[in-house]
């Protein structure tokens, strides 16, 4: 089901003629994922649609929004003790909103264990229901403590606002929630099904990004492969195709991207559609076929390997980069092992690499055989120093190589330096004026540091 913003607008606008004339400041902490980034941006947007602007920092804000992520670590931990770091400066200004959303609180029962520890946090929400945040804050402004979860609300909303802070590239969201039910991974439980947004809509909201001078966008999906399954419509390989022919864009970034459902028709999108980029992030999460299996991927090494040898055949700069997970339940030193060849076989740019955490309510979390906290530390290290290695090695190629860079940023630290990325997501510093932001410059590359290439303009 798919739903229009517009009566959303009433409310805020109502708002907005409340709060505007007070001057009133909003702040949000975001943690985790790309998606958490999006969402957040969402928020910013509507909170400004009811008058908020945004505050320099927490400490002078009247709405102070935690949106938290549960994927991995400790992450109650560190949300819960930054909320009730906050007591005081709530006791000392009732008035103040204290707000938490996002995926921890879609986990049964976290939303109501956080409320009865901290009386003081107003508003509570989940991920499916931002668009009800105008509604929401009305009621918390009257004096009512909310809390509003997604309850398998599956609506699409479109025509929200949003507030977008970096300016030469934006996320776009094509599709929401995941089918997957990896066995180690909270999100489908968080985040709920698949729902794929239409073609139309994403074309529209990609159109008005190009128009405030927009020119790369990252497609955002848990597993942007299975785009369209859910509406039976285009395929994700027809939408690269369409998006490819927006005029005024330049670049086209996705992720993530599940190896079970990349296929040929991704791969030769890919390869036909000059604004794709030569970047594929295809997290693997075991190199053990063994792990992959209980892990619940759907894919065997051997798939895997071979996918990444079509996408290398894209093109000789095409970039991997992946997420690796160690010390899933049962991993044992050979299958660890062979993760280890993995990453040397395929050379990645870059890994994400992450120390199984259980997750409550995951058919992981009761197997088992858990692998040792020390042995997980240790295996990380070795991961992350074989990993470390081959990003020098890989950088290296890249040695007089001549590219397209978008310029990003520019380094506060050092004078007249900027950076910014190859079309396969390699990072580069080079000499350039700060007035490069924005642009695409060609850089030959001279040099390479631990993570980043060094270059200069041709
Ligand atoms: N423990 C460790 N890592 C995890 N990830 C997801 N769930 C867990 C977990 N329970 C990692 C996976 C995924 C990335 C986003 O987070 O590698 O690709
Ligand atoms: Fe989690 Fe697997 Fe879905 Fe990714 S594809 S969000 S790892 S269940």
């Amino acid at each position: 089901m798919t739903e229009n913003a517009n009566e959303f607008f009433s409310v805020a606008s109502e708002l907005k003629a409340e709060l505007e004339p007070l001057g009133k400041k909003y702040y949000i902490e975001t943690y985790g994922c790309q998606m958490n980034v999006r969402d957040s941006e969402t928020i910013g947007g509507l909170l400004q649609s009811c008058g908020y602007t945004l505050a320099d920092n927490k400490n002078e804000s009247d709405l102070i929004l935690f949106n938290t992520c549960c994927i991995r670590d400790h992450a109650e931990k560190r949300v819960f003790g930054n909320i009730g770091a906050l007591k005081e400066a709530k006791e000392a200004h009732p008035s103040m909103i204290i707000g938490v959303c996002g995926c921890m609180m879609e986990q049964d029962n976290v939303a109501k264990k956080l409320q009865r520890r901290f009386p003081f946090v107003d508003l509570v929400f989940g991920t499916n229901v931002l668009h009800r945040l105008p509604e929401m804050i009305k009621h918390v402004l009257e004096g009512d403590r909310v809390c509003l979860l997604s309850n398998n609300d599956v609506t699409v909303v479109e025509g929200l606002p949003s507030v977008r802070d970096v300016s030469t590239s934006a996320y776009v969201n094509i599709m929401y929630g995941c089918n997957n039910f990896c066995s180690y991974c909270i999100v489908p439980y968080v985040r709920g099904r698949e729902r794929s947004r239409s073609v139309d809509a994403i074309v529209n909201e990609i159109e008005q990004l190009v128009s405030k001078g927009y020119t790369e966008i990252t497609l955002l999906g848990q597993n942007v492969n299975s785009y369209g399954n859910d509406t039976r419509s285009s395929s994700f390989a027809e939408l690269l195709t369409v998006l490819n022919q927006i005029e005024g864009l330049k670049r086209i970034r996705f992720m993530s991207s599940h190896p079970k459902d990349l296929s040929d028709a991704v791969i030769d999108a890919i390869r036909n559609n000059p604004k794709v980029c030569h970047h594929v992030h295809l997290p693997v999460q075991s190199g053990s076929d063994r792990i992959l299996k209980a892990m619940n991927r759907k894919y065997t090494r051997e798939q895997y390997l071979d996918i990444v040898h079509k996408l290398r055949s894209v093109s000789h700069d095409f970039e991997l980069t992946t997420d690796v997970i160690v010390g899933f339940p049962g991993e044992t030193e050979d299958d660890f092992l062979q993760t280890l060849s993995l990453i040397k076989e395929v050379g990645y740019s870059a890994a994400f690499t992450f120390k199984y955490s259980k997750r409550q309510g995951t058919k992981a979390a009761t197997m088992e055989e858990q692998v040792d906290e020390a042995e997980k530390k240790l295996r990380l290290k070795r991961l992350n120093d074989l990993q470390a290695e081959m990003t020098v090695t890989d950088n290296m190629k890249y040695i007089d190589h001549i590219g397209e860079v978008l310029v990003e940023g520019y380094d506060q630290r050092e004078t007249c330096t900027v950076f910014g990325k190859l079309s396969n997501f390699k990072m580069v510093y080079f000499r350039g004026d700060p007035d490069l932001v924005g642009k695409y410059v060609n850089v030959r590359i001279t040099a390479c540091k631990k993570n980043s290439l060094i270059g200069e303009i041709v």
